[in-house]
């Protein structure tokens, strides 16, 4: 066992749930990545609003003609289309254990209409619990740059970090592995600056709500996962 892996217990082992969880971080920080193995962990489903749009983009719905040109940009969708899209999705049976957030809320109006929703929501829901993964301004660009996602089963791989084992190929799918249309430099500044000013007020909210931890991201991605779920637990109060 390496010491990356010891450090990495399952938390499905000790039959622990963690509720509602927001993953919070800049692009590329990683939220995909930690939700994918959140999931396979706890059995509880993953909510990306990025995914969801791309989904719509690839349909060539409404939504997806009305994300398309912004996404591109670096520019986020309007905060309506991206709010009804999120309370459609809690109100499929499968969240009732718990869910992942992933890329929402990341302004103010999102976080205000989420916490408004979840108040009406009934009381024996656990209350939601925030993780911002932290990591430096170049080893983001550098994530960005070189990520590439199956478009078949969406495993996120990396050409640096976490390359497949045929060169541009999906270890599950066999299918070949794509580079987002936003995965540029230009795109990522843009980002960036949508995430300074309009997400990083999103961070300061749930911090002041106290359920809320920060975590290194800038650490080995099971180390990250450790890390998380140690601070699940914490929030939770189920020991740790
Ligand atoms: P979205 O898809 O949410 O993108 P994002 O927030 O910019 O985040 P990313 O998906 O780029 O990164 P991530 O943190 O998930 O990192 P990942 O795990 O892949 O949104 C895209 C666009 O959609 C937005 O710009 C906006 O236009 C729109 N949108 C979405 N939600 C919206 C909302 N709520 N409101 C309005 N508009 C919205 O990791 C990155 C790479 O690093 C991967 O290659 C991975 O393998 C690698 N990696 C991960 N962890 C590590 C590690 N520990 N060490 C080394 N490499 C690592």
């Amino acid at each position: 066992m390496t010491s990356e892996s010891a450090a990495h217990t399952p938390a499905s082992a000790a039959n622990f749930l963690p509720g509602p969880v927001l993953l919070l971080g800049a692009p590329g920080g990683g939220k995909g990545t930690q939700a994918q193995l959140l999931m396979a962990d706890f059995g509880i489903p993953q909510i990306s609003t990025g995914d969801i749009l791309r989904d719509n983009i690839a349909r060539e719905t409404e939504l997806g003609k009305a994300a398309k040109g912004l996404m591109d940009k670096g520019q986020l969708v309007p905060d309506e289309l991206v709010n009804d899209m999120v309370g459609s999705r809690l109100s499929q049976p499968d969240v009732e254990r718990g869910y992942i957030l992933d890329g929402y809320p990341r302004t103010l109006g999102q976080a205000e209409w989420l916490d408004a929703y979840l108040a009406s929501e009934k009381a024996e829901v656990a209350p939601l619990v925030a993780i911002n993964i932290r990591v430096d301004e170049q080893e983001l660009l550098r994530r960005i740059t070189g990520r590439r996602i199956c478009p078949v089963c969406k495993t996120i791989y990396n050409i640096y970090s976490k390359p497949p084992k045929q060169e541009g190929i999906c270890d599950n799918e066999g299918s070949p592995l794509q580079h987002r249309s936003d995965d540029t430099e230009e795109a990522f500044a843009e980002r960036m600056k949508a995430y300074n000013s309009l997400t990083a007020p999103v961070i300061e909210h749930y911090s002041k709500q106290g359920r809320f931890r920060e975590v290194d991201g800038g650490q080995s991605m099971e180390q990250v996962t450790a890390a998380i779920e140690s601070s699940l637990k914490q929030l939770r109060g189920a020991g740790e």
